[in-house]
């Protein structure tokens, strides 16, 4: 059995919060009354390229969450999604034993990569997928699969603790790949199936939504 996570950040835009400071320099500027924080007379192109800037970010938003959402007609459904991200994760491990110890720079990386892509899809699982489970009564898959991920973490910290060029990293290496590999072959092969026997296609939909929109704002 195994599984994946991971964490990241969201890049919201920061196109509000441009809005309301160009909102209070305008109104600085009305009252003639200026203080330390009111614009020259050369603030005009400023203010204009901020707004540009401003329409520009909110423009690439909406086109992500566009794209986001044509995507999910073409991806699939959710447990196509995360067994994708399985695949995924596997690849990475077969580029790590491929390494040998003088290649401590690539070993870093790739480990820096696994991280990353078993957090972001460890989240969608525990955050979207995990409580859906328990709430179909299969709270009991849902707590192994995640009691799992712990352990995943803990072979990234072990992975950290004893540095790229240790003795037993590839041993280590092909330990954690196993770990994941039974974990996803669990969760591909009998706890998502069954799951997904059980939903109506609205579920079906909305978890899709759910996991894609998480994917998003952890990418
Ligand atoms: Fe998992
Ligand atoms: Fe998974």
């Amino acid at each position: 059995m195994a599984t994946r996570t991971q964490s990241r950040q969201s890049n919201r835009s920061s196109s509000s919060r441009s809005r309301g400071e160009n909102e209070n320099r305008s109104s600085s500027r009305g009252n003639g009354n200026r203080s330390a924080f009111s614009w020259g007379e050369s603030a005009g192109p400023i203010i204009a390229a901020a707004i540009g800037g401003a329409a520009i970010g909110l423009a690439a938003n909406f086109g992500r969450k566009a794209l986001m959402q044509g995507m999910e007609a073409t991806i699939g459904d959710w447990d196509e999604i995360l067994a994708a991200e399985h695949d995924m994760a596997l690849a990475i491990f077969d580029k790590m034993l491929a390494t040998d110890e003088t290649q401590t720079f690539k070993r870093k990386m790739l480990l820096m990569k696994l991280t990353h892509a078993l957090d972001k899809h460890a989240h969608a699982e525990e955050m979207i997928v995990y409580p859906a489970l328990r709430e179909d009564d299969q709270a009991g898959d849902a707590d192994n699969l995640e009691s799992e991920h712990g352990y995943i973490k803990t072979f990234i910290y072990e992975l950290n603790e004893m540095g790229p060029d240790a003795r037993n990293w590839l041993e280590k290496v092909r330990e954690f790949r196993q770990l994941v590999y039974e974990h996803a072959h669990m969760e591909e092969e009998q706890v998502f199936p069954e799951f997904k026997r059980d939903m109506t296609e609205e579920q079906n939909a909305r978890i899709t939504s759910l996991v894609n929109r998480d994917g998003f704002w952890m990418s």
